[in-house]
């Protein structure tokens, strides 16, 4: 078995047992949105529905590659901690789709649009709340100033994410934003938990302050980049990849990269936007204008200088054995990936 796999079934049993802690008389059905959102039960249940699981893996692959844990499994002791960030990124999800206005996440209809709203704040809040549990698990395995340290990233993490999530939302809102508008915004909703992934493991993997700090870099460049194709799939990709809408982008009127690039052209793509909301039916076409006036090309150049800058750091960080492999594969692969 790959060390991937291997890392992969840990962490799906560790997020079942952490979610285990709502099964309780009187409340099956809010442990029920739970597991439908994390993608094991309710219709099309199973792999496709529960995501990629990229947060934990780079988390237990950093903390397996780290300096202080060569040739070992130690990383295993990390496995608390990979659940955490991924029911932080569940969390987040439940609450993007409130905030989006988004009826489809990985194929599937969203907790809002089966249980209402209100019902899908409460199941996010509770995600929250178990990923806060999970990670000060690790005070089993490891010494309390290192919990304690996770844990303030873990919720440093967390306040930048919902800056990031304020930004990207008043933005809807605004007409005078440049491509410079753009990092900040991404930094906080995305590259802050992918961050903290590297940091975590780096610190649970025994790496020392400079090493950490050159992992957490490391992550912060892949977030940057792993948005910016989240940018470009959510206008050209393909739905039935993806699982989400192609359409909601636009018509929510996301500044997001490529549509800050069209702008910046002051052609067709900007006259448009400028006139009012996007229609559904205008999607298709409005799409292909953009890509002629240059907002694929350049989100696809900004999404490469970001995993190159990403895997810079990477080098610098030196990771080790079948693990270190891993990352640089995983990073390469996030570029090309289509869903
Ligand atoms: C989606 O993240 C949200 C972003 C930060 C772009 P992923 O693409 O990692 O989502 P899943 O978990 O695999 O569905
Ligand atoms: C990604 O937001 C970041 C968070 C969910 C915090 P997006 O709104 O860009 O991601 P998708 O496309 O809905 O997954
Ligand atoms: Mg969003
Ligand atoms: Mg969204």
């Amino acid at each position: 078995m790959t060390i991937q796999k291997e890392m992969f079934q840990a962490v799906e049993s560790e997020l079942q047992k952490q979610i285990a802690r709502l099964d309780q008389p009187r409340t099956q059905i809010f442990q029920e949105m739970l597991t439908y959102h994390m993608g094991w039960t309710g219709e099309g249940a199973g792999a496709e529905a529960a995501g990629k699981r990229i947060r934990p893996l780079l988390l237990l692959l950093t903390a397996a590659s780290a300096e202080g844990n060569q040739g070992n499994s130690d990383w295993q002791n990390a496995t608390p901690a990979a659940a955490a960030v991924e029911l932080i990124h569940n969390f987040s999800l439940v609450h993007d789709d409130i905030q989006d206005n988004s009826d489809k996440r990985r194929g599937r209809s969203t907790v809002w649009v089966k249980w209402g709203a209100p019902m899908a704040i409460n199941a996010g809040d509770a995600l929250f709340v178990i990923a806060n549990q999970a990670i000060l698990e690790l005070v089993n395995t490891y010494p309390a100033n290192i919990v304690v340290q996770a844990s303030t990233i873990l919720n440093n993490t967390c306040l930048d994410l919902t800056r990031g999530q304020y930004l990207d939302m008043s933005y809807e809102e605004r007409k005078d934003l440049k491509t410079d508008d753009y990092w900040p915004m991404v930094s906080g909703k995305t590259a802050a938990l992918l961050s903290a992934c590297t940091h975590i493991g780096a610190l649970l993997g025994g790496a020392d302050e400079r090493t950490q700090e050159t992992y957490r870099s490391f992550g912060h460049y892949l977030g940057l980049a792993f948005q910016v194709q989240d940018d470009i799939l959510g206008i050209w990709g393909n739905e039935s990849v993806t699982g989400k809408s192609t359409a909601s982008d636009l018509v929510e009127g996301k500044n997001s990269l490529p549509v800050l690039a069209g702008l910046s052209r002051n052609g067709k793509f900007a006259n448009r936007w400028a006139e009012g909301p996007i229609q559904p039916n205008e999607v298709a076409d409005l799409a292909s204008l953009l890509a002629t006036e240059g907002g694929y090309d350049t989100a696809y150049e900004a999404a490469k200088s970001m995993t190159d800058l990403a895997l810079r750091s990477l080098q610098e960080a030196d990771p080790q054995g079948e693990a270190g492999q891993a990352l640089f594969e995983l990073a390469d692969k996030l570029l090309k990936r289509n869903q």
